[in-house]
């Protein structure tokens, strides 16, 4: 007898197990006609045939005669080891799936929970709007009764005044006609007397006999307008975009050159690889440097489906770039970087550029770090104007990572935002650590990732938190009191404060400055994105002068813009270079007693200082201890100047002469 191995799996050993059941379309073996179902097994040959994947009974044997064979009990082993392993291949795939199981179920969740909390919004905002119809609605009908109620108060005393005149001159008439229907007599001539002065009084009686009012009473109300906006008031936002299909592209994916914007462009997909066509999805881009240095950049939503990341790298090297569509990395992602330094040509264009003669300034020196690559510090280090540097690249008091903003006070406080510390540390004007403050979360009071400080005339300490997207208001003793600018800003990344005590803040999301009251109260804002004479394309930080002008670095137009408080451009300065007076892309600012402007040069990695004019005076020497990617800069009480050296987890205070 033979037995088919497709089989075997169902009978167990064919030579020990009786042949219960064979299915009659499993007939693809030449000897299956001779076989008969339902029997009891007969003799099986120790045989199996490797070309038919049979197993023979010795009247099979001639037919199978050229075939190659193989004994029996090993065919049968090979067959069990060879499901041994599928099944082996097939259970790794469990924990895969589970995996994905609960990543999904998940995203359900979430989903989910973000349905139950729009609908509360939905419902917590129409209920406000119904109130507010209310309210209006009241204040309406009261403006009804008031304005009715003066006109029919002049109305109805016109209407007194009539029916008093009235009832007069006929009462009057009635006593003059009933004395002439009597004969005329002495006795009645005193009496008569009277009803002619009577009579004459009335004659000339003022009576208000014109309106005295109008009977005027409309209703305007422009509800096209509004009913127009209700019907498009809200909008879900979504995308059906998925990281496994989206993906980038584009040159900044390729080479990218130290201090110049490099560009990627992500396209979101479906499920299917369909293109997305709208917007809004949430997309993060994070560029990994071995050392832990700063990458500025930024996500562009083109709301066409497709965004765009620009960003900028203070050095050359190895970097890693991770671009996350909700969470999860795209196509490719992370993605390797290798940035390249400047080409030597075009270094030694901007040398020649830098040492024009017509460009030299009055008192202008130059620091070694002013041109090329931002260097580390030099190995003998010779006296420059750095005073002392506090810090290293640590999460414990004193230490930092990735600080921002700084801000002195007139009380001999220096403070620094301590961007991924998620907190601000204050130091005495000669660098002892005092306290800091700020804790992880999204709660009021928790700091996210503060990148702008100032304080305030009150003593209150002023926060930028360009994750939380509003500005926090702690006291002096570090308790948080109050936020600003919540649903309003997108990234605040600088805060100032202007002449008044008005808080001014850097959106560099939205590329607008907001002037705030300190209650919260907007004054007024200004800017849009754009390389127009208004407009930013990168705004990080800004000072204020005397005149009350608001002093505004534009990091990726490479210039200082000055504004009045209304917003009117005043003066403009800078270009990309480096040259003196030219930035790669400025950040830091601040404004000296004298109306000068003291400028960090982000990319070229120096300070630069100018005159109230733009007109460039000279650098703060940096050059034993060169900065790397520096960011906030201020004025201490003691008239020197502290910067944040971001790239190097420290801040420095330098001599400041003028
Ligand atoms: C009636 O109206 C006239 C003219 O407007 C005014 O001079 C007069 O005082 C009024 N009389 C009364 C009682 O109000
Ligand atoms: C999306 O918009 C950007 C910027 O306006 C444009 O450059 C790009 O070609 C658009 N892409 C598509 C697919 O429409
Ligand atoms: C900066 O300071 C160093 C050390 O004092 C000095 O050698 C160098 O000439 C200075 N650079 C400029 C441009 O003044
Ligand atoms: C900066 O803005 C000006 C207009 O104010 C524009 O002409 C210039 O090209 C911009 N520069 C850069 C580097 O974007």
């Amino acid at each position: 007898q033979f037995i088919c191995m497709k089989q075997v799996e169902l009978y167990g050993n064919c030579r020990t197990a009786p042949l219960v059941k064979v299915k009659s379309s499993h007939n693809t073996h030449t000897c299956y006609n001779e076989h008969k179902p339902n029997q009891d097994i007969q003799k099986v040959a120790d045989l199996y045939c490797s070309a038919c994947e049979c197993a023979l009974c010795e009247d099979c044997l001639p037919a199978h005669e050229d075939h190659p064979k193989v004994v029996l009990s090993q065919a049968l082993e090979q067959h069990r080891n060879r499901l041994q392993e599928r099944l082996g291949a097939v259970q790794n795939r469990l924990p895969q799936i589970s995996d994905a199981l609960s990543f999904v179920r998940e995203i359900l969740q979430q989903l989910t929970n973000q349905r139950a909390s729009i609908e509360e919004d939905i419902q917590s905002s129409f209920e406000d709007l119904h109130k507010q119809l209310e309210v209006r609605k009241s204040v309406l009908l009261m403006e009804l009764e008031v304005t009715y109620g003066l006109k029919q108060k002049v109305l109805q005393a016109q209407i007194d005044n009539l029916t008093r005149g009235d009832g007069d001159i006929t009462a009057t008439c009635t006593q003059t006609e009933e004395a002439l229907a009597e004969e005329a007599s002495v006795a009645t001539l005193e009496a008569e007397h009277e009803l002619e002065e009577r009579l004459k009084e009335l004659a000339i009686l003022r009576m208000p006999c014109q309106p005295e009012e109008n009977d005027q009473l409309d209703l305007v109300m422009e509800t096209d307008g509004l009913r127009k906006s209700i019907h498009n008031l809200g909008t879900i936002v979504t995308t059906s975009a998925v990281a496994s299909q989206s993906e980038a592209m584009g040159s900044g994916l390729e080479q990218c050159i130290v201090g110049h914007p490099a560009s990627v462009t992500i396209v979101t997909r479906d499920k299917s690889g369909g293109a997305c066509k709208t917007g809004n999805a949430i997309l993060s881009a994070e560029v990994f440097t071995p050392d832990g240095s700063i990458v500025d950049g930024e996500i562009v939503d083109h709301k066409n489906g497709t965004y765009e990341f620009v960003y900028t790298v203070p050095k050359e090297g190895e970097f890693s770039l991770a671009l996350r569509l909700y969470d999860q990395h795209i196509k490719g992602s992370p993605f390797k970087l290798t940035i390249a330094k400047a080409s030597e040509v075009e270094v030694e264009v901007a040398k020649r550029r830098g040492k024009s003669p017509g460009q030299k300034k009055k008192g202008s020196k130059r620091a070694s770090s002013a041109l090329g690559t931002p260097r580390r510090k030099t190995q003998n280090p010779i006296e420059d104007d750095l005073i002392f540097k506090i810090g290293t690249k640590g999460r414990n008091k004193g230490e930092f990572t990735n600080l921002q903003g700084v801000a002195a006070s007139s009380n001999g406080r220096i403070l620094i935002a301590d961007s991924n510390n998620q907190c601000v540390q204050i130091f005495s004007n000669e660098g002892e650590f005092k306290t800091r403050f700020g804790v992880r979360g999204r709660s009021p009071g928790q700091l996210q990732r503060p990148t702008g400080v100032a304080v305030h005339p009150s003593g209150d300490i002023i926060i930028a938190d360009y994750d939380n997207k509003w500005v926090s208001i702690f006291s002096c003793e570090g308790k948080f009191k109050a936020k600003l600018g919540s649903g309003r800003l997108m990234g605040p990344k600088g805060v100032s404060v202007d002449q008044n005590g008005h808080v001014i803040v850097v959106d560099n999301k939205a590329c607008t400055v907001f002037i705030f009251q300190l209650t919260g109260k907007l004054i007024a804002k200004f800017g849009s994105r754009g390389n127009g004479d208004k407009q930013f394309a990168g705004p990080h930080f800004a000072a204020v002068n005397k005149n009350n002008e608001i002093i505004v670095t534009d990091f990726h137009n490479h210039s200082v813009k000055v504004f009045t408080a209304e917003g009117e451009l005043v003066l403009k300065f800078g270009s990309n270079g480096e040259g003196n007076g030219q930035f790669n892309a400025p950040t830091g600012v601040a404004v000296d007693i004298n109306g000068n402007i003291i400028v960090a040069d982000w990319g070229n990695s120096r300070i630069q200082v100018f005159d109230g004019s733009g007109s460039f005076l000279s650098y703060i020497n940096t050059s034993a201890d060169p900065l790397y990617g520096p960011q906030g800069l201020a004025l201490t009480s003691d008239g020197h100047v502290v910067v944040a050296d971001s790239g190097n987890h420290c801040f420095k205070v330098y001599r400041y002469l003028q």
